[in-house]
C-alpha cells in the first residue's frame, strides 16, 4: 500500500496487481509486457453499452491483453499488429498459418542444450515456422526476454537460473495450442502499428490499447528493450486524437508523455503495477475518459 501515499492520484479502488493472479497466456515473456494490466482491461470492457466489433492491439509484442480480449471474448474479434519479423514470425505462424501444432510439438521435442541453442539462433534465412521456433527458443534464453541485437544470454549451468529454468516446455505447448484453438477470433497484421489505426480512425465500434515502444527515458531505454523503438509519438498521439473508438494508451510516467496527453485533451492515471523483481511501480494510463476507473 505504500504507493497510496507516494502517488496520490492513484485510484484507491484498484488493488496493486500481482501478475502471478493473472492467467498467463502468451507464449512470451515479454519486456513491457502488460499482464499486470490486465484486471484494469476488464473493468474498461465492463464500462462499455455493446461488446466492440474488434479490438486492436497495434504493438502487440508478446499480446497479452489482446489475447486475454480473444479468450474472454471481450470484443467479437482482436486483431494484433506488430512490426518486428521475428515476434510476428510467431503470430503468423499460430494465427494465420494455422500451424500452432506443428509448433507446439517442435517446443516439446526441442532438447535445450547449449550446441542445440547456438545452432538454431546461428540460423538464417529460415522458413516462418522455423523462425517462429527461433523466436520463442531466443526469447526464454536471453536476458529479460530480450529479443533486440545485443540482448545477453542467459548462462547454461546456473543453478535454479541458468536457460533450463526458463524453459517449460509443456506450459509453451499448451499455450500455444490453446491460442490454435481459438485462431478464428483473431488476425494478426505484420506490419506499422500507426498505419492500422489509421485505416481503423473512422470505424466507431473498434477499440484500441495501445502500447508503444517508449524511447525517451534513458532508464528504460525502449531502444535496449525492442529492435523497433524509433517512433514519433506526436504523430501516434495525434493519430489516436482522430480515433472514432474508445483507447487505451500505456507510457512510462513522464512529463513529456503528460504534456502530449494534456495538449489532446486525454484524461491520465497512474497505474501501480509491480515489475517481475517484485518492485512497485507505476506507469501512466491514457484514455478519453477514465471515469469508469475511479
Ligand atoms: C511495449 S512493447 C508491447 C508489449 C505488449 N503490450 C505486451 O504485453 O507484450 C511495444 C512493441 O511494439 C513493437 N513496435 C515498435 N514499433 C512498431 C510499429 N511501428 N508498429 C507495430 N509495432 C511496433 C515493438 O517491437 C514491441 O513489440
Amino acid at each position: 500500500m505504500k504507493q497510496l501515499s507516494l502517488f496520490p492520484e492513484y485510484p484507491a479502488s484498484l488493488p496493486v496487481v500481482n501478475v502471478a493472479s493473472v492467467p498467463q497466456r502468451s507464449p512470451f515473456r515479454y519486456p513491457g509486457g502488460k499482464t499486470w494490466l490486465v484486471p484494469v482491461i476488464r473493468r474498461w470492457f465492463a464500462s462499455f453499452a455493446h461488446k466492440p466489433q474488434e479490438f486492436v492491439e497495434p504493438f502487440a509484442g508478446g499480446a497479452i491483453i489482446g489475447l486475454t480480449a480473444a479468450f474472454e471474448q471481450l470484443a467479437e474479434h482482436v486483431t494484433l499488429v506488430e512490426l518486428d519479423a521475428a515476434v510476428a514470425a510467431v503470430w503468423q505462424t499460430v494465427i494465420e498459418d494455422g500451424e500452432g501444432v506443428w509448433l507446439a510439438e517442435q517446443i516439446e521435442q526441442f532438447a535445450l542444450t547449449p550446441a542445440n541453442v547456438q545452432t538454431l539462433l546461428q540460423q538464417t534465412n529460415l522458413p516462418l515456422r522455423e523462425r517462429a521456433l527461433q523466436t520463442i527458443v531466443k526469447n526464454r534464453v536471453n536476458r529479460g526476454g530480450i529479443l533486440a541485437p545485443g540482448a545477453g544470454k542467459l548462462k547454461f549451468g546456473e543453478a535454479g537460473k541458468g536457460i533450463g529454468s526458463r524453459w517449460y516446455p509443456q506450459t509453451l505447448k499448451k499455450r500455444i495450442l490453446d491460442i490454435h484453438a481459438i485462431r478464428q477470433r483473431l488476425t494478426f497484421i505484420s506490419g506499422d502499428g500507426i498505419s492500422v489505426l489509421r485505416d481503423r480512425a473512422g470505424q466507431p465500434k473498434v477499440v484500441f490499447f495501445i502500447d508503444p515502444p517508449y524511447t525517451a527515458d534513458g532508464k528504460r531505454a525502449g531502444s535496449r528493450l525492442y529492435t523497433h523503438n524509433d517512433l514519433d509519438h506526436e504523430e501516434l498521439f495525434a493519430v489516436v486524437q482522430s480515433l472514432a473508438g474508445d483507447f487505451l494508451m500505456t507510457y512510462d510516467a513522464n512529463d513529456r508523455i503528460r504534456a502530449l496527453a494534456q495538449q489532446h485533451g486525454f484524461d491520465v492515471e497512474l497505474i501501480p503495477m509491480k515489475n517481475t523483481h517484485h518492485a512497485a511501480m507505476v506507469e501512466l494510463l491514457i484514455g478519453r475518459d477514465l471515469r469508469w476507473l475511479r
